[in-house]
C-alpha cells in the first residue's frame, strides 16, 4: 500500500548517515512531503514526473576508494535540482570531475564558521555575522569540480558551499538538518521553495481526509483484526481505521498482566465505551505469569513473552471469520532502518517484542496506514482524530512490559510492589508538570533484599530503582535531573506506602553506555 504514490515530493538518497531520518522530517517540517529511498532503490526507478527535488545524505562511504556508494547517471540527466549534504557534496565534485582526499589538515569535526564568498538563492538570508555549522568529515574536497563556484568556505576546507547554477547541483559539506547549525533550516527551505520551487502543501492534519478514503478504497468490505496495546502508534491505526470501515475492524487487547497499574483495563473500557470500537480483551495474566515462572535470563523472558503474545492473538484472531487484513502500527523510521542503504545490521543487543511475523503465519494481508509518517506526525494525527491526551503523550512502553523491569525471577506479588510503586512515580511526575518533559520514566524491582528500619523494627526488603531519561529517539538517552526535592518525595511516599520496598535508589547513567531498559 503506497499512501502517497501521487504527491509532489523532495526525495532524499539514503546513502547511510544517522542523520538521513533528520533530514526527511526538517523538510516535512517546513510544510513539504518528504521520502528517503536509497541508492539501489533510485536505480530501479522509472518516473521522476512527482520529484521537485533530490537530496543527497551523507555516509560512511568515501570516494577516495575505488569502489564506492553512488547513484546512476540518470539521475542527473532529470534536471531536477540536487542538494549533495557531506558525503552527498563529495560525492556529487567526484562526479564532475572534482577532487577529493581524505586528509588530516582539511578534516573537521563540531563547529566550524562560515566565510561568505558569494551570493547565492541556496544561501539567501541564512548568513549571520559569525555563521556557525556542524561538521562531521574525513574527507574534503580541493579541486572544485568543472562549471561549480565556491559560495562559501571555512578556515579548514574552502569548498565548504558550492553550486552550479545551470544544472541546479548545490552542495554543502556541513550538516543544515542539525539544530548546532545555526540557521540550517534556511538552507533546506531556500532549496525546497526557492531552487525546487515546490509549494507548501504537506500538512498532517489535512492527511486524515486522505487515509481514510484509501482506507476504504483498499479494504471494501473485508474484515481487519488489529493487536491494540493502548500505545500511541497502536490507538492512532485503530482510530483511524475505525473511522474509514467501523465495526469491520475487530481489536484484540492481550493482558499479560505486565502493564503499568490499571492502565489496561483503563484503556480498554475508553476504548469500548468513548470510542465505540469492537474490541475484545483477553486476560492472559495468568498464562503469562506461568510460563515465566523461574525465568530469569532476559533474552528468554522477551522469547517466552513475545512468543505467548503471538499464539494468544493468533488463537483469538481464528475465532473471527473472514479476515482479511492485519492492521500495525508500523512507522517511517522501521521503514528507513529495515532497508539500511549500507545493508548492515547493527549488533542485536535486545531482541525487542512486537507483533512482527504474525502475517506469514496467518496468511493475511497487511494494512500499514502510519507506515509514512515520523512519531511527532503520528501524535497529530491522534489529536485530529481525537485521542485522548493521556494515550496521544504516553512515554513508550516496552512489549515484554514490567518483565523486563523486574530483574531476576517475576512473581505475582514483585508485580504487584512493582506496579504501586510505578505508579506514585507516575503519578508524581504529572502533578509535578514534569512527565512531558521526560521521554521515559519508569520504576523497575531490583533482585536482592537490604535491612531497613521503619519504626522500631529492622526491615528486610526489595529496592526500586527509579529511571527517568531524555531522549529524541530512544537511540541515545540522558538521565534527567530531578532536583532533590522531588526525589526526595518520590523515595518517602514509595517506602511508606508500597510494602515490600525499603529502599529507592536513582540510575544516573545515559545511554549509551547503558540502555534505557535494564533488560
Ligand atoms: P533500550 O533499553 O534498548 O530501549 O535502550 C530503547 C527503547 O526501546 C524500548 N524497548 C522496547 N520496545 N519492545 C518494544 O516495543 C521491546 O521489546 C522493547 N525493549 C525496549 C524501550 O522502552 C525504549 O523506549
Amino acid at each position: 500500500m503506497d499512501f502517497q504514490k501521487n504527491k509532489e515530493k523532495i526525495l532524499i538518497i539514503d546513502f547511510g548517515s544517522q542523520l538521513t531520518k533528520l533530514i526527511a522530517r526538517r523538510i516535512r517540517d517546513i510544510g513539504v512531503y518528504s521520502e528517503v529511498l536509497t541508492p539501489k532503490q533510485i536505480s530501479k526507478l522509472e518516473y521522476f514526473d512527482q520529484i521537485k527535488g533530490i537530496i543527497l545524505s551523507g555516509g560512511p562511504s568515501t570516494v577516495t576508494k575505488k569502489k564506492y556508494e553512488s547513484i546512476p547517471k540518470k539521475i542527473f540527466d532529470q534536471k531536477i535540482p540536487i542538494l549533495g549534504i557531506c558525503y552527498g557534496l563529495q560525492l556529487i565534485s567526484k562526479i564532475f570531475g572534482g577532487k577529493i582526499k581524505s586528509s588530516n589538515k582539511r578534516r573537521e569535526f563540531g563547529r566550524a564558521f562560515l566565510i561568505n564568498k558569494k551570493p547565492s538563492l541556496l544561501t539567501k538570508n541564512f548568513f549571520n555575522t559569525k555563521q556557525s555549522v556542524w561538521m562531521s568529515h574525513e574527507d574534503a574536497v580541493y579541486k572544485l569540480p568543472k562549471n561549480f563556484k565556491i559560495i562559501a568556505s571555512t578556515k579548514n576546507s574552502k569548498l565548504t558551499i558550492i553550486e552550479n547554477t545551470k544544472e541546479k547541483i548545490y552542495g554543502v559539506q556541513f550538516h543544515p538538518e542539525v539544530t548546532h547549525t545555526d540557521n540550517g533550516k534556511k538552507i533546506l527551505a531556500n532549496f525546497v521553495f526557492l531552487i525546487c520551487k515546490i509549494k507548501k502543501k504537506w500538512n498532517i492534519s489535512s492527511q486524515k481526509k486522505f487515509l481514510i478514503k484509501e482506507i476504504k478504497k483498499i479494504v471494501k468490505k473485508e474484515k481487519v483484526i488489529c493487536a491494540l496495546s493502548g500505545g500511541v502508534d497502536s490507538s492512532v491505526v485503530a482510530l483511524l481505521i475505525h473511522k474509514a470501515i467501523r465495526k469491520n475492524l475487530i481489536c484484540i487487547m492481550v493482558d499479560t498482566g505486565l502493564m503499568r497499574k490499571n492502565e489496561f483495563k483503563f484503556t480498554y473500557k475508553k476504548f469500548k465505551k468513548k470510542y465505540n470500537l469492537n474490541v475484545k480483551l483477553i486476560n492472559a495474566s495468568q498464562l503469562f505469569l506461568k510460563k515465566l515462572k523461574n525465568i530469569s535470563d532476559p533474552e528468554k523472558k522477551r522469547k517466552i513473552i513475545g512468543n505467548l503474545f503471538i499464539k494468544i492473538f493468533e488463537k483469538e484472531a481464528k475465532k473471527i471469520n473472514n479476515v482479511k487484513f492485519l492492521a500495525q502500527g508500523t512507522l517511517y523510521p522501521d521503514i528507513i532502518e529495515s532497508r539500511s542503504s549500507t545493508g548492515s545490521k547493527t549488533s542485536k543487543i535486545k531482541s525487542h517484542h512486537n507483533v512482527g511475523g504474525l502475517p506469514k503465519k496467518m496468511n493475511l494481508k497487511l494494512l500499514e496506514p502510519l507506515k509514512e509518517f515520523f512519531k511527532d506526525e503520528v501524535r497529530i494525527l491522534g489529536k485530529t482524530l481525537g485521542l485522548s491526551k493521556d494515550i496521544n503523550f504516553k512515554h513508550p512502553f516496552p512489549g515484554p512490559g514490567l518483565a523486563i523491569r523486574i530483574i531476576g525471577k517475576i512473581t505475582k506479588e514483585k508485580v504487584k510492589i512493582l506496579q504501586e510503586a510505578d505508579n506514585i512515580f507516575i503519578n508524581e511526575l504529572v502533578n509535578n508538570n514534569l512527565y512531558d518533559k521526560i521521554w521515559q520514566a519508569y520504576a523497575a524491582l531490583l533482585p536482592f533484599k537490604t535491612v531497613g528500619v521503619m519504626g522500631d523494627s529492622r526491615t528486610y526488603e526489595y529496592t526500586c530503582m527509579l529511571r527517568a531519561v531524555t531522549s529524541e529517539d530512544g537511540m541515545t538517552a540522558d538521565y534527567f535531573n530531578f532536583e532533590k526535592y522531588f526525589l526526595d518525595k518520590v523515595s518517602s511516599k514509595i517506602v511508606n506506602n508500597v510494602k515490600g520496598i525499603n529502599r529507592v535508589v536513582f540510575d544516573i547513567t545515559s545511554k549509551p553506555p547503558s540502555t534505557i531498559e535494564l533488560e
